[in-house]
Formats: C-alpha cells, structure tokens, sequence
C-alpha cells in the first residue's frame, strides 16, 4: 500500500513516517467526513463564505485521492444537509455549482481511481441540472470495484431514518409480517449507506462538537475525530493524522477491554 503513496508522498516527511507506522490490517473501514469550517476560512482572510466553499474543493479532491490510494472501502462527505437551504439562495445556488463543477472536472480521475461514486439524501429535491451530473457520475463509475465515495447532498440523519422506516415497513406488510416483527436490519437494509462496510470513524474540521444530524444511525459505535483544522486547509496529512488517532482507539462496542486469558 505504501507504494501507493510513493508519487506523492516525500521522504522524510511527516506524512511518510505516519504512513509508515499505520496498521494496515487495521484501517477504518469507512470514513466519513463533516466538512466544516469553510465561511470562517473566508472571514478570515476578509473574503465572502462562497471563497472559502471554493477553496474547500482542493480539501474534497485531497481526502479522495487520499482515500482511495489507502484503499477505504467507503468514504463519505456531508456536502449540504436538509438544514443549509435556510442559508442565503446565493450561496446555496454556488454550492450546487461547485458541486456540478466538481463532478464534471473530477469524473475521470474518480473513474480511473477505480472509485465508485454515489449521492446520498433527498436528491429529487435537487435542481435538474444538479442530478444530470449525479446521474452521470453515478451511471459511469457503477461497475468499479475500488471505494465507494458518497457525497452526502440535502442529506438529514432523522429523514434517512424516517424514510429507511417507512420503506422497511412497507416491505414488511407485503411480506405479510406482523410490525412486532421489525428488526434493525431491516431498517439498515433501507439506509442510504446500505451495502457499505460500518462507518468506523467520522471526523469532523473546525472544532465543532456535534454531529448536525449526520449519520445519526451509522455513526452508534463510530469513533469521533474533531480537528480545529478549517475544511479548506484539510490535506491528506490531516487524514492520516485522523486514521492515526483512530488506530490508538480502544474500541470496547459495550462488551469490555479484551485482555489475554481474561476469565
Ligand atoms: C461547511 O462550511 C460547508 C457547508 C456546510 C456547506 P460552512 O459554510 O458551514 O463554514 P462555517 O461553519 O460557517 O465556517
Ligand atoms: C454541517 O455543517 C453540514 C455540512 C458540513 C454539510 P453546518 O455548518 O451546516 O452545521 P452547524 O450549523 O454548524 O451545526
Ligand atoms: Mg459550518
């Protein structure tokens, strides 16, 4: 896997000896990233919010590029969520821009990277000329093998669940079983993220503290990374500082610490 990294990674660099010390029988599975912090980026060189959302695209291409050559098997970047249409309509119209910009720049890279792209949420809520670009992405990379990259977009935690429900209980009814008989799977089974591997780790950049009604299911066991790091100066040294951290983690999932020959 090293190799993967060999063009673009210096020696002698942070970056390598991180490299270097991960385990790579051990790495998180899925990741998922609140990508935070890009108006405050702005504000603080005294540009308006939307150059901060430009300048956080260099941050989406590096934890992709990143990803991918670690070999994740899912990773997956909260882009806009139910509640950012209450934002200004010009910088919800340059979000959506960008995002179509993104994808139609990216697409192939993201193909010849052997990635899998998908748009996670209510994407029929979103203009046309958003979900062509979806749809084209989605549509030429479905035969990849390699990580699935999800790109969470009017995504809301609370509405995945209430629609996963609702369409968990349909198939339950037409199956004839009895609403007792509901179970967790098949309410994962109607998640977005259905197929994917359990999400292992959700960073978020900026400092925040909270998840925004993100994955709110999936993240139960997550471990949580929070960097001050703002979005747009997230590189691919931050992530494998994050995967690093993750690594160091004792994950117990309720049961307790496993220890050799413990009765
Ligand atoms: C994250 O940056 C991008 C989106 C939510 C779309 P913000 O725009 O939330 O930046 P801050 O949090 O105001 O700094
Ligand atoms: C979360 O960031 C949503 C995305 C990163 C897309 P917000 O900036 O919208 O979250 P709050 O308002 O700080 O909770
Ligand atoms: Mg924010």
């Amino acid at each position: 896997m090293l190799a993967d990294f060999a063009e673009v990674v210096q020696p002698g660099t942070r970056e390598e000896s991180l490299l270097a010390s991960l385990v790579w029988e051990r790495l998180p599975r899925h990741v998922a990233i609140i990508m935070d912090g890009n108006g405050r980026w702005a504000a603080q060189r005294g540009q308006p919010r939307i150059a901060g959302h430009r300048a956080g695209v260099e941050a989406v291409r590096a934890s992709v590029d990143t990803g991918a050559r670690l070999g994740l098997g899912a990773l997956t970047l909260y882009a806009f969520s139910t509640e950012n249409w209450k934002r200004p309509r010009l910088e919800v119209d340059a979000l959506m821009r960008m995002l179509r910009r993104y994808l139609r720049l990216e697409l192939d890279e993201i193909d010849r990277q052997n990635i899998r792209f998908q748009a996670i949420g209510r994407i029929d809520a979103l203009a046309a000329t958003v979900r062509r670009e979806i749809a084209r992405a989605t549509e030429r990379t479905a035969g990849n093998t390699g990580m699935v990259l999800s790109v969470a977009l009017n995504y809301g935690g609370r509405a995945e669940i209430l629609d996963a429900s609702r369409d968990a209980m349909q198939r339950l009814l037409r199956e004839g079983r009895k609403i007792e008989d509901l179970t967790e799977e098949d309410i994962a089974e109607h998640l977005y993220t259905r197929g994917l591997p359990e999400l292992d780790l959700l960073v978020r950049t900026s400092g925040e503290m909270r998840v925004s009604n993100f994955l709110l299911w999936q993240a139960a066991y997550s471990e949580i990374y929070v960097t001050d790091t703002l979005w747009p100066d997230f590189r691919r040294l931050h992530l494998l500082e994050a995967i690093a951290d993750f690594q160091r983690r004792d994950r117990r999932f309720g049961g307790l610490k496993l220890v050799a020959n413990a009765k």
